[in-house]
């Protein structure tokens, strides 16, 4: 099993001696509920550093009060065990009062790239994931730290944190792990009978054709109401967005063949109260 680390005072232990040892530190932070998704990010760090902590903490700071906190999937039980089927020796799993104090009182607002798609239908949590992973990143120390582009928006937010902050961890995005139908890996997945995973599996099908269509010249507006009626059709309940944006700065495209090199197709869609996101770039059409 890995050895677990609750405090913060442990894990500054901890990597302080690697550093000495000159040891390439990587982190993944998670909260739990590991999938193959996470492994995958496991695996890029193994392949890059010479110690590898993984972080198990659902943050509550980045849930609203109409969200899933008390039921979001937790069993550390499992977790560790599939760390140690990862090979992976440190797990950092620390409670919410090591976190966040009684007297904890800041929050970081990450700017423009919040002020978009899950920035608006989930207020607050860019702020809530940016205020816990500038702390992981602080107590970790790590030289890279890797997040899946399934959480593309959240993505650009944290290179935009460690960037603006100073933080000197290098940031390193990892490719979307999918199922065999297609659909996205996450742990809200687990919420999913069968029958609805298979309607879940649209969300791909449908951001892929309309990636396809906007190659072959269709407009960029017309394609977003496409696909999300065809969501609908397809049997989510409410679909948040569809959008199509520039993948550096999430700025709304009208043109793809001017971002060609960058424009993605962003989704994101509720299936009885699981609310499920994707995105595709819009110039490859992605294979899986
Ligand atoms: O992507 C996640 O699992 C979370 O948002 C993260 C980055 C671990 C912060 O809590």
């Amino acid at each position: 099993m890995p050895e677990i680390i609750r405090t913060v005072a442990d894990i500054r232990a901890l990597t302080k001696t690697w550093r000495l040892q000159c040891l390439k530190v990587g982190l993944v932070a998670t909260m739990g509920a590991l999938h193959k998704g996470h492994l995958s990010l496991i695996n890029h760090a193994t392949s890059e550093c010479d110690k590898v902590i993984v972080s198990i903490f659902v943050n509550p700071k980045q849930f609203s009060a109409r969200e899933d906190l008390e039921t979001y999937p937790r069993n550390e039980e499992q977790d560790l065990t599939a760390l140690e089927t990862f090979g992976v020796s440190i797990a950092y799993a620390p409670p919410v009062k090591e976190i966040y104090g009684e007297d904890f009182a800041t929050r970081i607002e990450v700017g423009h790239l919040t002020e978009c798609m899950c920035g608006i239908t989930r207020p607050g949590f860019f702020s809530g994931v940016a205020t816990v992973v500038a702390k992981l990143l602080n107590q970790c120390e790590p030289d890279r730290a890797y997040f899946g582009e399934k959480d593309y928006q959240q993505l650009l937010v944290i290179r935009q944190l460690v960037k603006d902050l100073n933080i000197p961890s290098e940031i390193v995005g990892c490719p979307i792990i999918r199922d065999e139908n297609g659909l996205a890996l996450s742990s809200r997945n687990t919420y999913l009978n069968d029958q609805q995973r298979q309607v879940a599996a649209a969300l791909f099908r449908t951001l892929q054709e309309a990636a396809s269509n906007l190659v072959e010249g269709a407009d960029c507006r017309e394609v977003e109401k496409w696909a999300a009626n065809t969501l609908k059709i397809a049997g989510f309940d409410d679909v948040e967005y569809v959008d199509i944006r520039d993948g550096l700065t999430l700025e709304k495209t009208n043109d793809i063949n001017g971002s060609k090199k960058s424009a993605r197709i962003f989704g994101a869609a509720t299936l009885n109260s699981t609310r499920l996101i994707d995105n595709v770039p819009v110039e490859v059409n992605a294979k899986f």
